[in-house]
């Protein structure tokens, strides 16, 4: 038998560490690292006493599929972003920043299935009952049969599961509640929460029940985050938004039974979370196309196109070193347009202040996007509005050439479903819809768009003088 050996796990990003240390090498946090006993717990190991091995059927991988069953629960967005519906025997993770809504969620989604007349569970390990009955009155779930616990032993928890009819659904609010007795660590621990989690996915695979966990995004070090457990679910869901909107968006970053990178978007409201199901009409609301400095960008989200604005100032800078400043993209990304806009087209950017934001608090992650903000940022430092009804997308190399991206036609068509009548695209762009070629600007270079906004000034000047 292999010794037992103690090992030092960070509370904070799980890392192992053969010895104690002051400081983390994971994540470079202090006094997180905590003597573990790696035997000890449900699921680490074994327990103390060594039992005998029992021998498993060993299986070929051809033979009959059993097709994953799935529950829809009947609200589309949550639908679409589980990939058609809660598989049976999953767990699925469902992390966010505290106060954004995954309460709220989880029982609309259980209100929602228990009108199916499927048996849900909601064990909640933050609120007290009388607490979520009474959020369940806002959001008209009362009346429903989901069957309510308070509690957060995970023994306690797993004898009234087990108790009576088998449960469709579990939801477990949150983890970083649970506590076993089996696990030596305080609560809120990596080793606690990986200890509840373990027993929860045991509980899901054997029954065939699906196990809904929540876990709250910290950056706490004492408190573990849904990463730590993130390997060992199913599918992993992010609910993400931001405080000052209203609309919050659920992202899945893992699914072993269906696509990732799928969103579903709500609004909250004084009822609860309303389903969006044209976010690009949430996202331009409230455009004001006459100023110089915003574009339109075409975006996609898994398999959904997505229209939302791109905002750019670019002013005179009044300190030594010029601010740059990114709201909803990646920074380092605007970075490297700037320069290819430096090196390439002659747009000379060092002595002005640079702000980028996405409108409505929306985060963009494709590198398509540059195109759009090349073109918002020319549009503010040229002080020219962009056409109102056109839309920008397309990837920049270093080199200054602008390349195609997938799923151009889809682009064009939600474009065109929102009243954009022109795009400014990529040149070579594949499957460009037929007989529509001459309405599409086909960009080669980013020199090439930046003297097509710069021309679009002396275009005015031009027609104000025919005038
Ligand atoms: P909650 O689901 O408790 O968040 P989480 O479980 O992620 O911590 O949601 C909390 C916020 O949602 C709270 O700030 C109030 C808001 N809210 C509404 O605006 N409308 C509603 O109907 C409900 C139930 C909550
Ligand atoms: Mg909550």
């Amino acid at each position: 038998m292999a010794k037992a050996r103690t090992q030092f796990v960070c509370q904070n990003c799980g890392t192992v560490h053969t010895r104690w240390a002051g400081k983390c090498d994971g994540c470079g946090e202090w006094n997180t690292i905590v003597e573990e006993d790696p035997m000890g717990g449900i699921g680490a190991g074994p327990g103390k006493v060594p039992k005998k091995g029992r021998p498993v059927t060993l299986t070929s991988l051809s033979g009959e599929i059993e097709e994953a069953p799935r529950i829809p629960t009947g609200m589309a967005e949550l639908d679409r972003a589980t990939g058609g519906g809660f598989v049976r025997g999953s767990a699925v993770l469902i992390g966010g920043d505290p106060g954004i809504g995954k309460s709220t969620l989880l029982m609309q989604a259980a209100a929602a299935l228990s009108r199916k007349g499927r048996r849900v569970i909601y064990v909640s390990g933050e609120e007290a009952v009388a607490q979520v009955r009474l959020r369940a009155q806002r959001l008209q779930a009362a009346e429903t049969d989901v069957l309510l616990a308070a509690e957060t032993n995970v023994e306690d928890i797993l004898a009234t599961l087990a108790e009576g009819k088998r449960p469709d659904l579990v939801i477990i609010d949150s983890i970083q509640t649970l506590w076993s007795d089996t696990a030596d660590s305080a609560p809120g621990t990596v080793t606690q929460v990986r200890t509840g989690v373990q027993a929860m996915i045991r509980f899901a695979k054997q029954t065939g029940a699906t196990m809904v966990l929540v876990g709250h995004v910290t950056k706490d070090g004492q408190i573990a985050g849904p990463r730590v457990v993130e390997h060992m679910v199913d599918a992993v869901l992010y609910f993400e938004g931001d405080r000052g909107h209203h609309y919050r968006i659920l992202r899945t970053v893992k699914n072993r039974f269906g696509p990732t990178d799928e969103i579903g978007v709500f609004e909250m409201s004084d009822r609860g979370l309303r389903e969006v199901a044209n976010p690009s009409e949430l996202f331009l609301g409230e455009r004001n196309e006459k100023a110089p400095g915003a574009a339109v960008f075409a975006g996609m989200e898994g398999t959904r196109p997505v229209l939302v604005e791109v905002q750019a100032l670019v002013a005179q800078t009044s300190l030594g070193t010029p601010r740059r400043a990114v709201v909803g993209w990646d920074s380092s990304r605007l970075s490297m347009i700037l320069a290819v806009l430096e090196a390439h087209c002659g747009v000379r950017l060092g002595s002005h202040d640079v702000y980028l934001n996405v409108a409505g608090g929306y985060r963009i992650s494709e590198p398509a996007a540059d195109m759009a903000v090349a073109s918002a940022l020319v549009s503010s430092l040229a002080g020219l509005a962009l056409p109102a009804d056109c839309v920008y997308f397309g990837e920049v190399s270093l080199s200054g050439a602008v390349r195609p991206v997938a799923h151009t036609a889809q682009r064009l068509k939600e474009a065109e479903k929102l009243g954009f009548a022109r795009a400014v695209l990529p040149s070579a762009s594949p499957d460009l819809p037929k007989g529509t070629a001459g309405r599409w600007s086909e960009i080669e270079s980013l020199p090439d768009l930046v003297a097509r906004i710069a021309g679009s000034r002396v275009r005015a000047v031009e027609e104000m003088d025919g005038n």
